[in-house]
């Protein structure tokens, strides 16, 4: 089984914590979240389990196009962006794909399966992961790569590219992009994201869900956007009917029209951001990356490893991402998400005490 993040079931039956008392900051789920409209709805609606969900999902599809501004017919509905980053993926089989190292695991997983050449365009440290278009482009030309599948911001760094640098990809390559949207929301998306591309490029496929943003992994919702006719069609004769259960059916006709809420949310995670990035950075032994979303990569310094930092602090139930096995990071590197106020000044209060434990050792 492939890990991502902490495994709260099992952290709680080893560390004897209950479910509840876990701080989770490995999973990048919202602490905002579901909005309480959503979940009235599903409350409301529990009765429908005895009932098949519309095949064409007609309601939900509507309020999906309503909020990203796209036709009915450019977009396909999943179950979680993971089915469709993996299918189309399949379908469109590149020869020679780019991956912007690190990066979710899942897509070079998904590449090596099907035994697709992988080129790697590193994002350094030293450079704060910030991504170079213009050397991406080269890249991109000179070695005649075909796909390029990245998320914007990209996890774990949390770099970020504007809508204007991916057209200018889109303008100067002919390869194809596929540009996961999993935080986009977090950000400002009148900026970042590209959905509004697949209106004049056929090159290009957006994936979004609403696990992390809506708070919502547990009903596996996401949805695809694209102009390319052929790709939709086969991802839609790919897709499972009754693929999206009639909870998330339910629960997603509420979510995108919550504008309150998606503006709350923004708001919320950049005053959190912030202070976490103040705070942290003034600490000795820490290095601390900018980040567009609503996670933090961190480096310790003076050979700390952390997987002792996520030993330290699973004692007080705060569940930290040890990036070691991320491709290209180190095992200095962590990462953690932004909760509530109150978890946060928690968190960064037991990462300040580690440090200071580490310097009396030595
Ligand atoms: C970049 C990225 N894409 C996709 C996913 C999975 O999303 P979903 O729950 O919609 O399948 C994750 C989960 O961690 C992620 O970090």
């Amino acid at each position: 089984m492939r890990q991502h993040g902490a495994n709260v079931f099992e952290l709680a039956s080893q560390y004897g914590f209950p479910l509840q008392d876990i701080r989770d900051f490995s999973s990048n789920i919202s602490p905002y979240g579901p909005p309480k409209k959503a979940m009235t709805q599903l409350k409301n609606n529990l009765h429908l389990v005895t009932t098949y969900p519309d095949p064409s999902y007609q309601a939900l599809t509507q309020s999906i196009t309503e909020y990203i501004g796209v036709d009915a017919r450019q977009i396909v509905l999943s179950s979680g962006t993971t089915p469709l980053l993996k299918e189309a993926i399949q379908l469109l089989h590149p020869r020679h794909a780019l991956l912007l190292e690190p990066c979710y695991s899942e897509y070079a997983y998904e590449l090596k399966r099907l035994g697709i050449s992988i080129s790697i365009f590193p994002l350094k440290a030293e450079n704060n992961f910030e991504i170079d278009v213009e050397a991406l482009i080269s890249l991109l030309k000179e070695q005649k790569i075909d796909f390029l599948v990245f998320a914007n911001p990209n996890n774990p760094t949390g770099s970020i590219v504007t809508r204007e640098a991916i057209k200018k990809i889109l303008i100067e390559t002919s390869t194809f992009i596929l540009v996961d949207e999993t935080y986009n929301e977090f950000t400002d998306p009148s900026l970042y994201s590209a959905i509004e591309l697949v209106h004049s490029f056929e090159q290009l496929l957006v994936v979004r869900g609403v696990s992390k943003f809506y708070a919502c992994p547990g009903i596996r919702l996401g949805y695809g956007v694209t102009g390319n006719y052929s790709l939709l069609k086969c991802l839609k004769a790919n897709s499972t009917l009754w693929e999206i259960n009639i909870f998330a059916d339910v629960m997603g006709q509420s979510l995108y029209s919550d504008r309150g809420y998606q503006m709350e949310t923004r708001e919320k995670t950049a005053e959190e951001r912030l202070y976490m990035m103040e705070r942290l950075s003034r600490l000795d032994g820490l290095r601390v990356f900018p980040s567009a979303g609503n996670f933090i990569l961190c480096r310790l310094e003076n050979g700390y490893k952390a997987e002792e930092l996520r030993e330290h602090l699973l004692k007080e139930a705060l569940v930290i991402r040890d990036c070691s096995s991320f491709e290209h990071l180190t095992a200095s590197d962590f990462r953690f998400c932004l909760l509530s106020h109150a978890d946060n000044v928690k968190l960064a209060d037991a990462i300040e005490s580690f440090l200071l434990d580490k310097a009396k050792e030595v």
